[in-house]
């Protein structure tokens, strides 16, 4: 497959990333413009290997990095608590993750040094918050990911703070990830007016707590966001999504390319992993 430039040095221009999205289903990876978040060209997908064990997921991962020939560094999401880049928890992927160095098995199934590994909600909020519905927007910008479950990721004028679990936050007895994930409304066959209840409930759970000036609802249900939007009745501002099934992608590209500059001296120091 022909490329733009097939790594961030050499693309004139523009500054190209690249990032891949491991979810529970699907992983997807895209070379991305990292001036305006835009994907170069398509994104490849393909399906979440059975058991999603480690290695099974790295093979799949450097198989999509190499049908790019991408040669620069490259950001993986992982659905799990990312810490150093070591997973620390395992959602919708095998329990066999847990505790696994993520950032050294991908580095070595690519080829590469320079692997960056962060948690999908949190890169889904990175790439929201710069080039998507918080663009512009100072102050702190929580976004939230609906689908099988939660995931939360705060920014304070563009700055993450990693690792925010808010979809295991307990609220009136339940976590707000088994009260209104989308998976919920689904499974329990709720309207949107009625999904959007138990959403406006979380909501007014996490606003009481960071006080943040902008909510972003991501996940696939924010494409229908004009049917459950209108219904919350929390305080803080909603806006839905736009990047919508590229974010985690962009901000994993994102997030990869800011770690760059301190990979060579403190591969902690300015990273997002
Ligand atoms: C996990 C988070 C993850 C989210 C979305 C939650 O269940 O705890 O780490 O970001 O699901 O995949």
């Amino acid at each position: 497959m022909t490329q733009a430039g097939s790594d961030n040095t050499t693309a004139g221009a523009a500054r190209h990333g690249f990032g891949v999205d491991v979810g529970g289903s699907g992983i997807k990876g895209g070379i991305v413009d990292l001036s305006t978040g835009e994907l170069v060209g398509d994104r490849y997908k393909i399906q979440t290997p059975q058991p999603s064990t480690p290695d099974a997921i790295a093979r799949t991962v450097a198989e999509i990095v190499a049908h790019f020939e991408w040669t620069g560094p490259v950001g993986v999401t992982l659905p799990a608590v990312v810490t150093n880049g070591v997973a620390r928890s395992a959602a919708n992927i095998d329990k066999s993750w847990i505790d696994t160095d993520a950032r050294a098995l991908f580095a070595k199934a690519i080829g590469t040094d320079s692997v960056t590994v962060l948690n999908d909600a949190d890169a889904a909020g990175v790439a929201e918050d710069k080039y998507g519905g918080g663009k512009g927007k100072d102050g702190v910008v929580v976004l939230l990911t609906f689908g099988t479950g939660i995931g939360s990721a705060v920014l304070h004028n563009g700055v993450l703070l990693p690792n925010t679990e808010f979809g295991h936050m307990e609220i009136g007895g339940k976590e707000a990830e088994h009260r209104a994930a989308s998976s919920v409304k689904e499974n329990q066959d709720l309207s949107y007016k009625e999904w959007a209840k138990e959403v406006s409930t979380v909501l007014e759970a996490f606003e009481a707590l960071l006080w943040p000036d902008l909510f972003i609802a991501g996940g696939g249900i924010s494409r229908k966001s004009e049917k459950w939007i209108p219904h919350l009745t929390n305080r803080t501002p909603v806006v839905p999504a736009t990047l919508l099934n590229t974010a985690g992608i962009v901000g994993a590209a994102l997030a990869a390319d800011t770690a760059v500059p301190s990979a060579e001296t403190d591969t902690s120091a300015g990273s997002v992993d």
